[in-house]
């Protein structure tokens, strides 16, 4: 395990097991993680930044190294504020890397101290993302085994409150 501090960052809108996983996998590398919420500025979030982190809070209540946050700004200055030295995202494609790689660019050029590490996912997970969750949940579809059970709850009582 590396002596250190790292951050999970993402829009969790909601937290799926593609999530999760990379969290877990994260926790057993790292000493500390912190998970942290943000706002994608070219996503429009379905959930509030308070449900979003009460949602990661019921799914990562077993892991003792991990907590949860939530950040307004540059990524980098929170992990320079909480004192992290890796940044951790998940890959579930070559589709996802050029996005990541610019964003990792990114985040080195402003702070060269925050390494970022990439995780593949998990095979069976490679597909899964919030927005497919949602579409499955508005049209009434199941998303067992796709999102934590808690989840799973607040997509059916957000997208019944929508329809009524
Ligand atoms: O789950 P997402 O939507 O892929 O997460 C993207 C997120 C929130 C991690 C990213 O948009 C981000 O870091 N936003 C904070 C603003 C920032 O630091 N931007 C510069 C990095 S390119």
């Amino acid at each position: 395990m590396f002596a250190c501090v790292a951050i999970v960052p993402g829009s969790f809108d909601p937290v799926t097991n593609g999530h999760i996983d990379v969290i877990e996998r994260a926790s057993r590398l790292f000493r500390t993680v912190r998970v942290a919420v943000a706002d994608n500025s070219a996503k429009r979030p379905t959930f509030s930044r308070d449900e979003r982190v009460g949602m990661l809070t019921e799914a990562c209540g077993h892991l003792s190294n991990v907590t949860i946050g939530w950040f307004d700004g540059l990524l980098v200055e929170y992990a320079r504020a909480i004192s992290a030295h890796a940044i951790v995202r998940g890959l579930r494609a070559v589709s996802d890397f050029e996005y990541e790689l610019q964003m990792a660019h990114t985040n080195r050029c402003l702070a060269p101290e925050v390494e970022t590490v990439f995780m593949p996912t998990r095979t069976d997970y490679s597909f899964l993302s919030s927005s497919i969750v949602k579409e499955i949940a508005r049209l009434g579809g199941s998303v067992e085994g796709l999102v934590p059970d808690g989840v799973r709850q607040r997509l059916r009582e957000k997208f019944d409150q929508r329809a009524s």
